[in-house]
């Protein structure tokens, strides 16, 4: 069976089958973004990111109240993360290059959570140096996007537990056992790690909030699979007196195979940022396409875009909204075959890699400043 006839199952954990995100909008209880609220991103940040157009981030809890809040003055900050159990591929760094957007538009201050604790829990097989160093790793994936050193706060979790631990401990007494078993599906055999992290991964959403003293808005851009996640932490907020957090959701990127999403557990179709450029085009020169069976009867019938990985890449990452529009008339209408489509696209891919190779070269000198300190965040009160 392919994946595109699997049943539909989208955890923080697994994420598998045709995904129907209406209805997961629907499931999960978050509000579809409608043409007014983009209009009024639009009108504070005198430009719409393509991933809006395109509702690349297509959901959202709450964005509304921030936008209102933010117009009233008050400023809010970012939250996002990252799971650091393997190397980073392309499909992560798109809701970060949407938070950087963010973060440049609207002047927030932006937490970023590794969850090497998270990693080290949920694998079997990990010891805790694997998640550790790759919290390092991805970290320079994240510097090399160009976020702002100074308004930009990495949290380890296993380095910064300290600070975080008062905070944890006061979520966790608030969520139960019966609320996080329904919530994540924990079984008897899950270890208790596991069943204390939802708190761990509420608290960045609180910290600056806890801190400062101060209550400050908080807006999480991430993929819709968190969202279990942002669930129990927002019943929690108004028990400790701060805020629920705001959220924005984006979709999961294709892998370059049939159907399902890029997961670095099928190296083969994903497309990681250290790659060598020249291994990435071969990958790329081997992914699925919704080209037919020969050139003739492409020619003749045209092309199906929306079941084409390398389509999804162009329309995800690297093309505009002319350039995506042409090429999606153009495949339809059969006047490009599926070969060239890939040439381009890998020319590109190279590109990028080639370039963001080199920040994150750089970033490693960078690394330090980039850490969160809770001096930081008390001087600025
Ligand atoms: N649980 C996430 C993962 O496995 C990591 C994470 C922690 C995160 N905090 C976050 C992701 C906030 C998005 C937003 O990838």
């Amino acid at each position: 069976m392919s994946a595109n006839n699997e049943e539909m199952v989208v955890t923080p954990w697994e994420v598998r089958g045709k995904i129907d995100y209406e209805k997961l909008t629907r499931e999960f209880g978050t509000q579809p973004l409608t043409p007014e609220l983009l209009e009024r991103i639009q009108k504070l940040t005198g430009t719409l990111h393509p991933q809006l157009e395109r509702r690349i981030f297509f959901s959202h809890r709450d964005l509304d109240w921030i936008l209102q809040r933010y117009e009233a003055g008050e400023k809010f900050i970012l939250y996002t993360g990252r799971g650091p159990s393997g190397p980073v591929h392309i499909g992560h760094i798109i809701p970060w290059i949407f938070t950087k957007y963010l973060q440049d538009k609207f002047g927030a201050t932006l937490y970023f959570q590794m969850t090497d604790d998270e990693k080290f829990l949920y694998h079997d097989d990990f010891n805790l140096s694997e998640p550790k160093k790759w919290a390092y790793e991805n970290s320079l994936d994240i510097i090399a996007l160009g976020f702002d050193p100074k308004k930009t706060k990495i949290i380890m979790d296993t380095k910064n537990m300290g600070v975080m631990y008062d905070l944890a401990i006061q979520i966790a007494k608030r969520m139960t056992y019966s609320t996080v078993k329904a919530v994540f599906g924990f079984q008897e055999s899950t270890n208790i790690g596991m069943l204390f992290y939802p708190a761990v991964q509420a608290v960045p959403a609180f910290l600056e909030s806890f801190l400062t003293g101060k209550n400050v808005p908080c807006l999480i851009p991430a993929a819709i699979d968190q969202d279990p996640y942002w669930r129990v932490t927002r019943d929690v907020a108004p028990k400790l007196g701060f805020y629920k957090p705001a959220q924005i959701h984006c979709r999961f990127v294709p892998g370059l195979g049939r159907g399902g999403k890029m997961s670095a557990s099928m190296p083969e179709t994903s497309v990681f940022t250290v790659d060598n450029p020249d291994v990435a085009e071969k990958k790329i020169m081997s992914a699925f396409t919704g080209g037919r069976s020969t050139v003739e009867e492409q020619r003749r019938m045209g092309a199906n875009p929306d079941i084409c990985s390398v389509y999804s890449y162009d329309y995800f990452l690297f093309m505009d909204q002319k350039e995506i529009e042409n090429l999606r008339y153009n495949c339809m209408a059969g006047n490009i075959m599926c070969g060239e489509c890939k040439r381009t696209l890998a020319e590109r891919v190279k590109k990028f890699l080639v370039e963001h190779q080199e920040r994150r070269e750089k970033a490693k000198d960078q690394f330090e400043k980039f850490l969160f300190d809770p001096k930081d965040v008390q001087s600025t009160i």
